[in-house]
């Protein structure tokens, strides 16, 4: 294993560091004509604002100590689950970065924008042809927006069709994440949730039962959370059509079908994608990124204003959609997260794309067959099919047997400089460790992370305390996670942090 020592910078807030009149940049060097004057006089501030006063220097020493006390997918493996933390090419950053694109304005006139707004007419193609959908929208800002998103096209439809008064109930696996449910629930729907079964796939006689004329649709991810694919897929389908529902696919998991299988082909009628998982664009925190939501052609005049269209080879932008569920959002979509989408593919192509699938799947196999020999570890549903891009393993026997759980294994993974994967999800399996290794590592990476895991289980085991009291070699220790997201204790702003000093006394 290899050895590990977060940096410990005792690193001021940015606010306390710097001094009167000292700068970075010379404004007026780059603007002689200072085009604050352009302001008009009853606009600008009375006083200037309150800003930090530092030279150049003192920022990038400030800001590169604080990137050597955090840990990133340019650092090493990622392996959150559900999560598809893959490494993000900087060829695409390359591209998003562009003068070209950055002093683009969302004001321009469509004259003037004709190359992005060729680019996104063009993504949003790829993407329906990926997906097997009719149409895309590239507006949602994160998958759960797309969800959302998909919900309101849930109900359009079926107001349109006379019959919302009695599609009260949208039906949600319970393994399923829970963006799902709560989406659905924003959008005005009862969430039934049915079982899984023995193999870790949606209970069909437990579907069956559940789907009825209330049933507004069914949110499903394929392969599932488990990482199993829902073999059963045309049935659940059939079942939630001949009910009148509709068909909602969950894509945050398409990184183990890409250029393989087509959720439209499974029956599936709205799809959303998370782009900033699948194809590679930052995230973290749960977003923010992009979550484009595809429609079968029945559902298209629901898709959200603006729609971009092609005539003559001239695009522009629509607005003239009666049907419309409206705007989902402000001008059109997370721009640089598309771009980068765009260039991904590009870089790709049909046969790179499908390749990221076959390398994913193997990979989280290859774990799989290897963590659940791990002593105290155990992997649920096992034998019964190969997992997708992710597998599931459950620390109950270790926790049985030595005190650890998830939760302390997980903190003692960070002292080897590896991520731990997420825990606790899905909710299914006891003591859950949900391992996705995505395409984006070598095997000797691998390798690196099973032995890792070997060794701290034999930690466990010898000496729990260790694990109980982890991390020791990060820059931070065991946060108190329950104060830590208290909104009481969280301290959002400099000018609550003068406030109450006390406040990040910890940090
Ligand atoms: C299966 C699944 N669905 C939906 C989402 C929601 O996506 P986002 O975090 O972009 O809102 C996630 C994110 O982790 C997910 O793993």
């Amino acid at each position: 294993m290899r050895e590990f020592r977060q940096a410990r910078w005792d690193e001021p807030l940015i606010f306390e560091l710097g001094g009167k009149g000292r700068r970075g940049v010379e404004f007026t060097r780059f603007f002689p004509d200072d085009p604050l004057k352009t302001i008009p006089e009853n606009m600008r501030r009375t006083r200037p604002p309150d800003l930090p006063e530092l030279s150049e220097v003192e920022v990038i020493r400030h800001y590169i100590r604080l990137s050597q006390m955090n840990y990133s997918v340019d650092l090493g493996i990622y392996p959150l689950g559900s999560c598809t933390m893959k490494y993000n090419p900087k060829i695409c950053e390359e591209v998003a970065r562009s003068p070209k694109v950055e002093l683009l304005h969302p004001n321009q006139d469509e004259s003037t924008v004709q190359g992005i707004l060729e680019i996104m007419y063009k993504l949003s193609r790829w993407l329906a042809e990926i997906t097997g959908m009719y149409e895309v929208s590239l507006a949602p800002f994160a998958g759960a927006h797309g969800e959302f998103l998909g919900v309101l096209i849930m109900r359009a439809y079926h107001k349109h069709e006379g019959n919302l008064s009695e599609r009260t109930e949208i039906i949600v696996p319970d393994s399923a994440h829970g963006t799902n449910p709560a989406s659905a629930a924003q959008g005005g729907f009862k969430v039934v949730v049915v079982p899984s079964d023995d193999s870790g796939c949606v209970d069909i006689e437990a579907l069956k039962a559940a789907a009825s004329r209330r049933t507004a649709g069914l949110m499903l991810t394929n392969p599932n959370t488990l990482g199993i694919f829902e073999k059963n897929i045309k049935e659940i389908a059939e079942i939630i059509h001949d009910a009148g529902g509709l068909l909602y696919y969950d894509g945050a998991n398409l990184n183990a079908i890409l250029g393989k299988v087509r959720p439209g082909d499974m029956g599936f009628d709205i799809v959303h994608l998370n782009l900033h998982k699948t194809f590679g664009t930052p995230h973290g925190g749960g977003g923010p990124g992009s979550g484009p939501v595809g429609v079968v052609e029945t559902l298209e005049k629901f898709l959200p204003v603006p729609r971009i269209v092609c005539e003559g080879g001239r695009y522009r932008f629509d607005y003239d959609r009666p049907y419309s569920v409206g705007r989902i959002g402000g001008f059109y979509g997370n721009v640089p997260a598309l771009l980068k989408t765009f260039a991904y593919i590009m870089s790709l192509g049909r046969e790179g794309l499908e390749e990221v699938a076959e390398t994913s799947v193997l990979n989280a196999n290859y774990l799989a067959k290897k963590l659940k020999e791990v002593r105290g570890f155990q992997l649920p549903f096992d034998g019964k099919s190969p997992r997708k891009h992710e597998c599931v393993l459950s620390l109950k026997r270790l926790r049985d047997e030595t005190g650890v759980k998830a939760l302390d294994f997980s903190k003692r993974i960070l002292d080897f400089g590896l991520h731990p994967p997420t825990i606790y999800f899905p909710l299914i399996v006891d003591e859950a460790l949900m391992v996705e290794p995505t395409e984006s590592f070598e095997k000797e990476e691998l390798d690196r992370l099973i032995e890792t895991f070997k060794a701290v289980s034999e930690e466990a085991y010898r000496n729990p305390n260790l694990l109980l009291e982890a991390p020791h070699n990060t820059s931070v220790g065991r946060v108190d996670e329950v104060r830590a997201s208290h909104p009481r204790t969280l301290t959002l702003s400099w000018r609550m942090y003068k406030k109450d000093k006390n406040a990040l006394v910890d940090r």
